[in-house]
């Protein structure tokens, strides 16, 4: 059977990353996560004091951008594929409000950009990829057989986040992460290079009211009839 490219992008915490790990884990695909390649990149810049709250120097981080090396290695008890910022484990680092709080503005450098835009296609030029982002069906894959574009309201995928964050015993508010998900839907809508926007052909989900059971049998259901063409 012919292996597809499936294209995920939307807004923050859309639940893009649960579906498209269901998808691959069902079809054998391979999953890759375009965001934390981003998160990635904006944890090396604030480890190297490139960013912080009160200063960005994108000039410094460009020079240093050769010496990121980002890679993905598949754990076996996960069941998914954890991020590696020259061959340290920074899966969990790269999760937390205050990289979250600093990656779009990370992400709308355009030498960052090309560099892991690269990299994500050699991943997934052989097909059987499932890639979720925000420039995925757009810039990435643009002939991608299926395209999706997720949205939910801002208050539910901030309840969504904010779960996660309390669940891994982050302390954080609601307040903060809601503001954290309207400040980064602004910016990546907004940024020159790569914007979120849907593509032409993809199919709007908006999953607000949909349970995961029911996100993933209507993605199924999409996966299943692409194939069939
Ligand atoms: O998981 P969540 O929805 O919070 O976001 P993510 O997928 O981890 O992406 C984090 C950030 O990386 C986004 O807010 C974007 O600024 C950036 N990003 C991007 O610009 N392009 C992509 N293809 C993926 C992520």
């Amino acid at each position: 059977m012919t292996k597809i490219t499936i294209a995920i992008d939307g807004f923050s915490s859309t639940g893009k990353s649960t579906v498209a790990k269901q998808i691959a884990k069902h079809f054998g695909y391979v999953y890759v996560d375009s965001g934390a390649m981003y998160r990635a990149v904006t944890y090396f810049a604030m480890q190297e004091g490139f960013i912080d709250a009160s200063h960005f120097n994108v000039d410094g981080l460009v020079e240093q951008l050769e010496s990121v090396n980002i890679s993905f290695k598949f754990n076996e008890a996960l069941g998914f594929a954890e991020v590696y910022l020259n061959a340290t484990n920074i899966e969990n680092e790269i999760r937390t409000l205050e990289v979250s709080n600093f990656v779009s503005k990370v992400a709308a450098i355009s030498e960052v950009r090309l560099k892991l835009v690269e990299q994500q296609q050699a991943l997934g030029n052989q097909g059987g990829v499932v890639m979720d982002g925000r420039d995925i069906g757009t810039v990435v894959f643009p002939d991608a057989e299926l395209k999706l574009f997720m949205t939910a309201s801002a208050e539910t995928r901030a309840e969504r986040r904010f779960s996660e964050l309390i669940e891994r015993g982050d302390a954080v508010t609601y307040e903060a992460v809601l503001k954290n998900v309207q400040e980064r839907d602004y910016i990546d809508s907004n940024r020159e290079d790569s914007p979120l926007i849907k593509a032409k052909d993809a199919i709007q989900i908006d999953n607000s009211h949909m349970s995961l059971q029911e996100q993933f049998d209507k993605i199924l259901t999409l996966v299943n009839t692409t194939l069939e063409k």
